[in-house]
């Protein structure tokens, strides 16, 4: 039986495992257990591991073996590591890592105040497999304006190079009436703004609702001023998501679209299921519809057969399209992905200069878009406190950027409206300007 019934998160990897730590939360302090003053203090420290690329899971790993010591000073502590790596590799982890009591992989979160609660036998693996556990019931904790919300879990698209659809099984969507009760109950305790979180949330589906009619579900929501939503697959974006997207000005326009590459040779081999010219007509379609809409993606570089052609063809796309923001890799091979079988035969330096030529194009290109918004005006909704300056506010603005505005009459979870007066960084800085700071008027669903 545990004494100490406090505990301890850390988080690593995507949205949705920071979503999953909040369900770990509500099962955790349903079962009695309170926030640790401190990781040191805890009673129980868990770890919540992404598996997505091999230096991800270095990380952990190092982190892993540091926190030795923890439970050296503090012999109670139990240790688990749960999420992405504790479902890819198993059990294997408790042999690698003695000082690890038990590991729970995404599906297995149930159970984790049960065996924390008994620990007559330490060392326990809770690996089922994935297919239905979807947590409706469980009310994550949430603190701030802003929440994350999944109405998916799992991804059914097997991407070659993808680990994500081993560590989170099949697709499956949450009934659209429990994420309604879920967004009013958000919308209740003070939230303003909710991101629809899933791996491919454009094949969201509850019988004859598909994202669009959710979409449309949620704008209807008073209170909630704000709906962003992540990550839009090429293959699965249609044109009524971008038609709910411009009825709805609570709908922020911005389109996360991960690209991955710009050669149909290369997303062919990737399994991504379109190819660079359906890519494009779908950006002309989107640009079509709301001129102004901000547009962000992933790429991976170095991935299997990939030749200086294709890369080329990479970033003919991105100086074509010229992204808001772009998310970076480098391939990494992950075992049991198809693409595991590929070899992996861009060397390594040229996969470094691949990515530092992408990253340079990608940089400008970031900011020569900021640099058109100047003196154009924005509404910003207040997340916390500017970290380089107290005088200041932080918030995000309808196109997913970052600003920041001076702390005048406005408070965190305001939305405010500000005119984009120079760009730090990759942060609009506010104009100063006397009469600023009027509420924004906010819109009609
Ligand atoms: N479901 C989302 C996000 C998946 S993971 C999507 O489909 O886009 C986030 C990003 O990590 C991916 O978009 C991809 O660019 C990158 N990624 C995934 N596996 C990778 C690998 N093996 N090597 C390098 N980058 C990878
Ligand atoms: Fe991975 Fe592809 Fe699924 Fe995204 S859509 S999580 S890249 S398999
Ligand atoms: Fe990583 Fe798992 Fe998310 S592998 S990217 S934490 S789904």
């Amino acid at each position: 039986m545990m004494k100490n019934r406090t505990y301890h998160i850390e988080t690593f990897g995507c949205q949705m495992n920071i979503y999953d730590s909040a369900i770990v939360e509500s099962l955790l302090q349903r079962t009695g257990f309170i926030t640790a003053v401190s990781r040191e203090q805890a009673g129980l420290f868990l770890i919540n591991t992404c598996s997505v690329r091999k230096h991800a899971e270095q990380r952990v790993f190092a982190l892993l073996s540091q926190y030795k010591k923890l439970k050296d000073d503090n012999p109670e502590m139990r240790i688990g590591l749960i999420g992405c790596i504790a479902q890819i590799q198993g059990a294997e982890l408790l042999k690698m890592f003695p000082h690890l009591d038990f590991i729970a992989g995404p599906d297995d979160y149930r159970r984790i105040p049960e065996i924390v609660c008994n620990f007559e036998s330490p060392k326990t693996a809770l690996i089922s497999c994935l297919s239905s556990e979807d947590y409706d019931d469980v009310k994550p904790y949430q603190s701030g304006p802003c929440a994350g919300v999944a109405v998916m879990r799992g991804c059914d698209n097997f991407c070659s190079y993808c680990v994500v659809p081993y560590a989170r099984g099949r697709e499956r969507s949450r009934p659209l009436v429990s994420l309604i009760d879920e967004f009013h109950r958000l919308s209740d305790s003070g939230v303003k703004e909710i991101t629809l979180l899933g791996q491919n949330v454009n094949s969201y589906r509850d019988n004859d609702n598909d994202f669009a009619a959710l979409l449309y579900a949620a704008a209807k929501v008073d209170g909630i001023e704000r709906i962003r939503f992540m990550t839009s697959h090429p293959k699965d974006l249609k044109e009524n998501i971008i038609l709910a997207m411009a009825a709805n000005r609570k709908i922020a326009p911005h389109l996360h679209l991960p690209l991955q590459s710009g050669s149909d040779k290369i997303l062919h081999k990737m399994n991504r299921g379109y190819t660079a010219e359906k890519y494009l007509n779908l950006i002309t379609m989107a640009r079509k519809i709301i001129p102004d809409i901000s547009i962000t993606t992933d790429i991976i570089v170095g991935f299997p057969g990939e030749s200086d052609a294709d890369f080329q063809q990479t970033m003919d796309i991105v100086n074509s399209v010229r992204f808001d923001d772009t998310f970076t890799y480098r391939y990494s091979v992950r075992p049991g992905t198809k693409a595991a079988a590929f070899i992996d035969d861009v060397p390594e330096q040229l996969k470094i200069e691949r990515l530092e030529e992408i990253i340079s194009a990608v940089r400008r290109i970031g900011r020569e878009n900021l640099e058109k918004l100047i003196g154009k005006t924005f509404t910003v909704l207040i997340e916390n406190e500017s970290r380089k300056d107290s005088d200041w506010w932080m918030g995000r603005t309808e196109h997913n950027r970052i600003a920041v505005i001076p702390k005048n009459s406005c408070f965190i979870g305001d939305f405010t409206n500000f005119t984009a007066g120079e760009i730090s960084g990759f942060t609009i800085r506010a104009e100063i300007k006397e009469d600023l700071h009027a509420p924004a008027a906010l819109h009609e669903a």
